[in-house]
């Protein structure tokens, strides 16, 4: 068993004015002179966006939905999280990259801005998957609360308010839906919705599957989405981190697979709240082509 360092929450640093984990930040001269490989794939994220979700189809996809393979590491193992550093003596996300075998697939939540120039001059491919501000507000919320490597965003209140201004990690949701939609048509960059995953996945898996130019039969798709639903996910101890241990995720507090839903917002939001959060998103977002739901 793994003897790791007393788990103290870090402060958020700023890397080019966006507030990162503190230990993130360390490695930031090493994440910018990463070398990227032309097969990498890169599953790029805000936080709670549907990292995992996208994580696990793309790795069904990879493997042409063999469960078994599928169920040979967790989550953070098949795709590694490249500006993770997490407590030593855990390895670093760019150490587990850089001993990965060929071809990665790789997960981030930088901004565009801040991802490693050498995918870009590599041409590696990245699937983007955003999700309404709202219900990301409010998943985020718990997610912090669980997650001891974060620092933490205070009360519903103040998480809020945090939220709208940018002040967690990643920094604000605006500038990271908007960067990444204003670059997709300059790389080979997929823009996908997690409303459009929840409505519709095959649909979906379709897409995914074709930008990575995998011909899949109908049963393979089929396969896909089924071992991709909600409750299978929750229950898969390869995709729903349960394999961490308590002191960095304590999902007694709240768990991974929390809800999956569209729409949990609802159930958080006052009315006030729901005013300033309309007034704010129209100020950030007017008039741009990027639509979101935030219902189904
Ligand atoms: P909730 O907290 O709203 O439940 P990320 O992987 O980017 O951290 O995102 C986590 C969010 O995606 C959580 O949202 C989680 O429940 C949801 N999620 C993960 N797998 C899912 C799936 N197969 N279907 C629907 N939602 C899923």
């Amino acid at each position: 068993e793994l003897k790791v360092e007393a788990v103290k929450r870090p402060d958020l640093q700023l890397v080019q004015g966006v507030p990162l984990p503190s230990p993130s930040c360390e490695t930031w001269d090493q994440l910018c002179s990463f070398q990227a490989r032309p097969d990498d794939l890169l599953i790029a994220t805000y936080p709670k966006a549907g990292t995992t979700w996208m994580q696990e189809i793309i790795d069904m996809i990879h493997n042409n939905a063999n469960l078994e393979k599928c169920r040979r590491a967790p989550t953070y193992v098949r795709v590694p999280f490249i500006e993770l550093v997490p407590p030593k003596p855990i390895p670093s996300g760019l150490t587990q990259v850089q001993e990965m075998p060929s071809p990665r697939t790789i997960k981030t939540h930088f901004p565009f801005q801040l991802v490693p120039k050498s995918f870009w001059e590599q041409k590696c491919k990245a699937v983007y998957v955003a999700r309404n501000a709202k219900d990301v507000l409010v998943s985020y919320y718990y997610f912090i609360k669980m997650n001891h490597g974060l620092p933490t965003s205070g009360t519903w209140e103040e998480h809020f308010d945090a939220f709208l201004t940018g002040n967690v990690a990643w920094g604000s949701w605006f500038d990271h839906v908007k960067g990444w939609w204003e670059a997709k048509d300059k790389h080979q960059i997929l823009y996908i919705f997690f409303e459009d995953l929840k409505e519709d996945l095959k649909r979906e898996i379709k897409k995914v599957a074709e930008f990575l130019e995998k011909d899949l039969k109908e049963e393979v798709i089929n396969k896909i989405a089924l071992h991709t639903s909600f409750d299978m996910m929750k229950d898969n101890p390869m995709a729903n981190y349960t394999t961490l241990p308590s002191f960095i995720f304590d999902q007694s507090v709240s768990p991974f697979m929390r809800k999956g839903s569209v729409g949990d917002w609802k159930n958080h939001f006052t009315v006030a709240q729901n005013e300033t959060f309309d007034e704010v998103y129209a100020l950030k977002m007017a008039g741009g082509p990027l639509k979101f739901r935030t219902e189904l």
